[in-house]
């Protein structure tokens, strides 16, 4: 994907606003080492706070980052369990720094489904950081994308036959108004998609808000994922002409 291995400059007026990311290759990674998985979970959840301060010194506004998938319930129960408490380890270490950097953290998912711990954990780091005004690190934590258009798609219904909504009104804000990054309001859609460790697809993440977003696929696995790497996504990122579905105004 990138010719050049160098760390690039970027032009600090369009730094992406929204970036996600689907942090790929933990499992791999740590195979690699001879590790167990948890290990390059580990490494994963310490690569987090790299990428979070590297993203928030870099002016993205906010980050999302993929955590756990409404797909991922199907691994063993001791991976799943690790992973869910890795958004308490996280945030009991990490959260001075988080304050120290005016990151303010939200966490989206269907998190009724979530661990107590896991779901206290991720209500306490949204309190604590709530009057932060620098860079959103937005988790997505038991979130899948059809789940979300199919919640939204009962709640619009729901609307619509109590006569609170009109149908024929039903527009793409009206949609956008359902789903759980509302709360992102202008900065719902990412600019930009992150996949680490080399896999191309979406995985089922952010379906309606990745309408238009460019897609970087990275080769290195999640905790080889660096500031420099994040650099050059940016900068390949800055090279893409985005048109919407438009034209360019000299063609
Ligand atoms: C995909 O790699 C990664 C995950 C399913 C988990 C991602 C979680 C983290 C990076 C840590 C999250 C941290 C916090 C603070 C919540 P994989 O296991 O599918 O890797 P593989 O494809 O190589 O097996």
């Amino acid at each position: 994907m990138f010719a050049d291995k160098s760390t690039p400059a970027l032009d600090p007026a369009r730094i992406p606003a929204h970036v996600a990311i689907i942090m790929d290759g933990n499992g791999r990674w740590a195979k690699k080492r001879f590790l167990p998985r948890i290990a390059g979970h580990k490494a994963g959840m310490e690569n987090v706070k790299v990428i979070t301060k590297a993203a928030s010194r870099m002016g993205i506004k906010v980050l999302t980052l993929y955590a756990f998938s409404t797909e991922n319930w199907k691994r063993p129960d001791a991976e799943v369990n690790y992973l869910m408490s890795l958004p308490v380890d996280f945030f009991n270490v990490f959260m001075p720094e988080l304050i120290a950097e005016n990151v303010r953290v939200q966490v989206m998912g269907e998190l009724a489904a979530l661990p107590a711990k896991t779901r206290q954990a991720a209500a306490a780091a949204e309190a604590d950081t709530a009057q932060n005004t620098g860079m959103i690190l937005n988790f997505a934590l038991n979130y899948g994308g059809r789940d979300e258009l199919i919640e939204a798609t009962r709640a619009i219904a729901t609307e619509a036959a109590a006569g609170t909504l009109d149908p024929t009104a039903i527009d793409g804000d009206t949609v956008a108004a359902h789903l759980m990054t509302n709360r992102l309001g202008a900065l719902a859609d990412p600019d930009l998609l992150i996949r680490t460790s080399g896999e191309e697809r979406l995985s089922n993440f952010l379906l309606w808000q990745m309408a238009y977003s460019e897609l970087v696929f990275a080769p290195e696995y999640w905790p080889d994922f660096t500031p420099s790497v994040l650099t050059r996504a940016v900068a390949d990122y800055q090279a893409r002409d985005r048109r919407f579905g438009g034209i360019d105004a000299n063609s």
